[in-house]
C-alpha cells in the first residue's frame, strides 16, 4: 500500500490526527472519503493534470487525495491556500503531507480573497482546483470567480459542501455559465434521514414536472422548486465543473438562477 493511502486510511479509521508538536487532535473537519476518491479518480482520468490548487486545507485530507492523484507526474505541484493552517489547524495538514512523503506543495498562508488575485497577477495557471474554504455565498463565488480565470480551458474545479444553502445558490448560478459543464456530482449521504428526505422531495418535484402541462407547471411552481437539486444533478455534497472554454460572456450577461 502506498504511504499516502496508508496515512489517510488510518486517519479516517481512528478519527484522530497528530499536530506538529505531537499532540493528538480529533478529526473534526475533512472531506468525506467518497469525495476524496472522486477527486482521485478525476486526477487519474486526466493524466495531463499536474498543477493543482485548493482553498482550505484544515487537517490536510483533501490535500492528501489531490497530491496522491498527481504523484509522480513530471513538474507536478500542489498549491494550498489557508490563512489558518499554522494557527487554528496547528500545521497538521502540512505535517500529514510531509509524513506521507509529499514535498511538491506550497502553502500560501493568506485568505483566498487576497491570494487568488495575486496568483492571477503572477499569471499562474492550474489544471485542477478544489474550493473548500469559507462557506458563505459571497466567499465561494469570489473563490470561483478567480479560480475560473486561473484554470486553463479543459481544467476542472470542484466545490465542496453544496448542500449548504449559500454554496448551493452559487452552484445554481454557475450552471448557467456557457463555458462550464457540470461533469460530476458525488453522492455523499452520511445521514440516512437526509437521503430519505431528499429522495422524497426530488422525486416529488420530478414527478410534478412530468405530469403537469408545461404551461401550468411553469406558472404555478416557483423557479426554486422547478430547479430541484435532482433535476439540476446536484444530488450530492461535492460537484465538479469542467471549464470547456474561456469565459466569453458579455458585460451585461445574466441568467436567472
Ligand atoms: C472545511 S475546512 C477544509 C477541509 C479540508 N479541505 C479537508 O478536506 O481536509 C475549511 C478550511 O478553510 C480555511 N479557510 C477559512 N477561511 C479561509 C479563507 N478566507 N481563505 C482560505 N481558506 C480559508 C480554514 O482555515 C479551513 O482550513
Amino acid at each position: 500500500m502506498n504511504k499516502i493511502l496508508e496515512l489517510r486510511n488510518r486517519i479516517y479509521k481512528e478519527k484522530k490526527v497528530v499536530g506538529l508538536n505531537g499532540e493528538s487532535l480529533e478529526l473534526n473537519s475533512a472531506i468525506d472519503p467518497n469525495e476524496g476518491n472522486a477527486i482521485l479518480d478525476i486526477l487519474k482520468r486526466n493524466p495531463d493534470f499536474f498543477r493543482t490548487i485548493e482553498i482550505g486545507c484544515a487537517f490536510g485530507l483533501s490535500s492528501l487525495f489531490i497530491c496522491e492523484g498527481i504523484n509522480g507526474r513530471l513538474g507536478s505541484k500542489h498549491t494550498i491556500i489557508d490563512p489558518f493552517q499554522m494557527t487554528s489547524w496547528k500545521g497538521v495538514g502540512i505535517h500529514n503531507l510531509k509524513n506521507a512523503g509529499i514535498e511538491n506543495f506550497n502553502l500560501i498562508e493568506k485568505a483566498s480573497e487576497i491570494a487568488l488575485p495575486q496568483l492571477l497577477e503572477q499569471k499562474e495557471s492550474f489544471d485542477f482546483a478544489l474550493i473548500d474554504g469559507w462557506h458563505t455565498f459571497d466567499h465561494t463565488l469570489v473563490d470561483f470567480f478567480y479560480l475560473e480565470k486561473l484554470i486553463r480551458p479543459g481544467g476542472i474545479i470542484g466545490i465542496d459542501d453544496i448542500h449548504l444553502p449559500g454554496i448551493n445558490k452559487v452552484v445554481r448560478y454557475l450552471l448557467n455559465y456557457p463555458n462550464l459543464e457540470l461533469i460530476e456530482s458525488v453522492p455523499n449521504y452520511t445521514s440516512r434521514k437526509r437521503k430519505f428526505r431528499d429522495n422524497i422531495l426530488n422525486n416529488f418535484f420530478g414527478l410534478i414536472k412530468i405530469i403537469l402541462p408545461k404551461k401550468y407547471y411553469y406558472k404555478v411552481l416557483s423557479d426554486k422548486i422547478i430547479k430541484s437539486d435532482k433535476i439540476l444533478g446536484l444530488y450530492s455534497s461535492m460537484v465538479f465543473f469542467r471549464k470547456i472554454d474561456n469565459d466569453k460572456r458579455g458585460w451585461n450577461w445574466f441568467e436567472p438562477f
